[in-house]
């Protein structure tokens, strides 16, 4: 089975093949040129199109992109939390939120009372949301259990939800999130301690998380966290700096953190560190638009040579945005991002913090072809903020959405 996308205004493609990340003062180097794509059995196997395909994609006037990849969000979750959105936007600050039992407790209440179906149906609806956004790969989060036993099920459906949606998805044990009733943030990482082997044995966990903060757990915690990574060859990821300056970021390097996300209130000091290191630093817009938060220093990350990336933070307190081009638009404008920037941070190292860039996140031969083609030039995605611009979402080379409009694009022989 072959498909050719022919005619395309603008491919995006890497300086070179190979790369586990591309740093961000480089994104200038990525390439989007006319061009097209052959792919063979689910694979890119030429930067060209070809005359012999079974299928051609008439990509023309379109941007051909790698499938967009979401490395920080809360799924699956139970419900939403509108109530508190209005609360937030008329004044009672996300803390005093969360200490009246609201934020993360709320949405543990509503985990634990719905049935696995409900859980499942929600994420699932979402998924596909993601996909007609042109999201092919994204991270499942636990977080919301709040408990053992409520922490492994939210694991084990996140592996449920794997087979119910066509992205490819990971699972990151968020064990330390909020610190649950009757533990101090100690006896509670002493039952996180126990909790890890099972994590692994029962839903194939990739990475551990903690979320860093003056309502939450400290740095004591994380240091502790970053062992347990160590002692069971997960990768680190942690929620840090995001309304507090807590100074995290030394402590999660000496642990070789895969990422740090928030860093809205990161210390200048830790700048230069976090860029020269290869901890990726996940910018999360949509939170800090919604919670009306500090705004992370991008352009300096950026300028220094971090692994900058950029996901939704997708869950239902902070950030209820699901969709990567309305984080792009967000991020472009409040950052100062230029296009390649905002594209290189939602695929080829957003692939990087889910240890997925040998197969995905770049249209390069031998990667799986997911690819999503655009209806417009890949300047317009940011430019024309809060619009869907993706005419078809392809993974493994299949179209798993081709909105209405665009179905002529596609042609058997
Ligand atoms: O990434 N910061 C902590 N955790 C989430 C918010 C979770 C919630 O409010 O439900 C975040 O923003
Ligand atoms: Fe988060």
């Amino acid at each position: 089975m072959t498909t050719s996308f022919d005619h395309a205004a603008q491919v995006l493609t890497p300086p070179e093949p190979g790369l586990e990340y591309l740093r961000a003062d480089r994104a200038k180097e990525l390439g989007l040129e006319p061009g097209g794509i052959t792919v063979e059995h689910g694979r890119i196997s030429a930067l060209e199109p070809t005359k012999d395909a079974n299928i051609h994609v008439d990509a023309t006037g379109c941007a051909l992109l790698p499938g967009l990849v979401d490395c920080h969000t809360h799924l699956p979750f139970a419900g939403w939390r509108a109530e508190e959105y209005e609360q937030k936007v008329t004044g009672v600050p996300y803390e005093e939120i969360a200490k009246a039992g609201g934020g993360i407790r709320s949405s543990a209440r509503a985990l634990r009372e719905a049935p696995d179906e409900a859980v499942l149906a929600q994420a699932q609806q979402i998924a596909g949301e993601m996909l007609r956004a042109g999201t092919t790969t994204f991270e499942c989060k636990s977080g919301y259990g709040l408990s053992t036993a409520g922490e492994l099920r939210s694991l084990r459906l996140a592996t449920a939800l794997e087979h119910l949606v066509d992205q490819t998805t990971t699972r990151t044990a968020l064990l330390a999130h909020a610190v649950p009733d009757g533990y101090t943030t100690a006896t509670w990482m002493d039952e996180v301690e126990a909790m890890v082997p099972q994590a692994i044995a029962q839903a194939g966990v990739t990475a551990l998380d903690i979320f860093v903060e003056s309502i939450a757990f400290g740095l004591d915690d994380l240091d502790r966290m970053g062992t347990l990574a160590e002692q069971h060859d997960l990768t680190l990821r942690a929620h840090v700096e995001q309304f507090t300056t807590m100074r995290s970021v030394p402590i999660a390097l000496s642990h070789n953190a895969r990422s740090l996300d928030h860093l809205a209130a990161i210390h200048p000091d830790d700048i230069a560190p976090l860029a020269r290191s290869q901890t990726a630093a996940v910018l999360l817009p949509g939170a800090e638009f919604m919670g009306s938060e500090a705004t992370a220093p991008a352009r300096a990350l950026i300028d220094a040579g971090a692994i900058v990336v950029l996901a939704t933070d997708g869950n239902p307190g902070t950030s209820p945005i699901f969709s990567l081009p309305t984080i792009i638009g967000l991020a472009v404008r409040r950052y100062g991002l230029s296009t390649k920037e905002a594209l290189l941070a939602t695929t080829l190292n957003a692939a990087y913090v889910l240890n997925q860039q040998s197969n995905l996140g770049s249209i390069e031969e031998g990667k799986r072809a997911d690819v999503i083609m655009l209806d417009c030039p890949a300047e317009h995605v940011a430019y024309r903020l809060g619009r869907d611009p993706v005419a078809a979402t392809f993974v493994a080379g299949e179209p798993v959405y081709v909105r209405p409009d665009a179905a002529w694009r596609i042609m058997e022989g």
